[in-house]
């Protein structure tokens, strides 16, 4: 294995090369939430239209995280390429699942990248990691809500109109 630390810098490219794909994935998941906020707004769902265009601004904040991230320890850091989000959801339930597991997808990333970083005994990596770790236990845990909250209130008109309120007001606590 190569020095971790060089004079040039403090990452491997393994790591280096996962954190960029880490930027993709934050970047990607900012332009899905987008295309989930115009299809809430475009339904009437005017309460989730914020709640995503909110999840849309954390997603970009987690990306420059990442980015500031390799830049600080000396590595390169790439804004990478997005894929067109999704625009056309069946229902309003399926707007919260695709966000379930678009989260997930995201917390199994976070945890390789954890565990890569312990591979390669980069400690500033990994403890810059628990943020996520974190991060990702919450978004979860709210998607997971939500969902239930469509099986206790209903998928009638006056179910959806309370669920849609009751968005601003979940709360994760450790
Ligand atoms: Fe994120
Ligand atoms: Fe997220």
């Amino acid at each position: 294995m190569k020095d971790l630390l060089t004079q040039e810098r403090s990452i491997t490219l393994e790591v280096e090369a996962a954190l960029n794909k880490q930027i993709m994935l934050e970047n990607q998941s900012c332009h899905n939430y987008m295309a989930m906020a115009s299809w809430c707004r475009q339904n009437g769902f005017d309460h989730a239209y914020e709640f995503f265009m909110n999840q849309s601004d954390e997603e970009r904040e987690h990306m420059k995280k990442f980015y500031r991230y390799i830049d600080n320890v000396g590595g390169k850091a790439s804004p990478g390429k997005v894929n067109p989000a999704k625009e056309d959801f069946d229902s309003f339930r399926q707007v919260f699942e695709y966000m379930l597991e678009q989260e997930i997808a995201i917390s199994k990333s976070i945890n390789g990248l954890a565990g890569l970083a312990e591979k390669f005994q980069d400690y500033s990596t990994a403890e810059f990691m628990d943020w996520f770790l974190a991060e990702q236990r919450e978004e979860v845990y709210t998607a997971r809500r939500i969902l239930k909250l469509f099986d206790i209130m209903g998928h009638d008109g006056i179910g959806l109109y309370h669920i849609e309120k009751e968005l601003a007001n979940i709360e994760y606590k450790e």
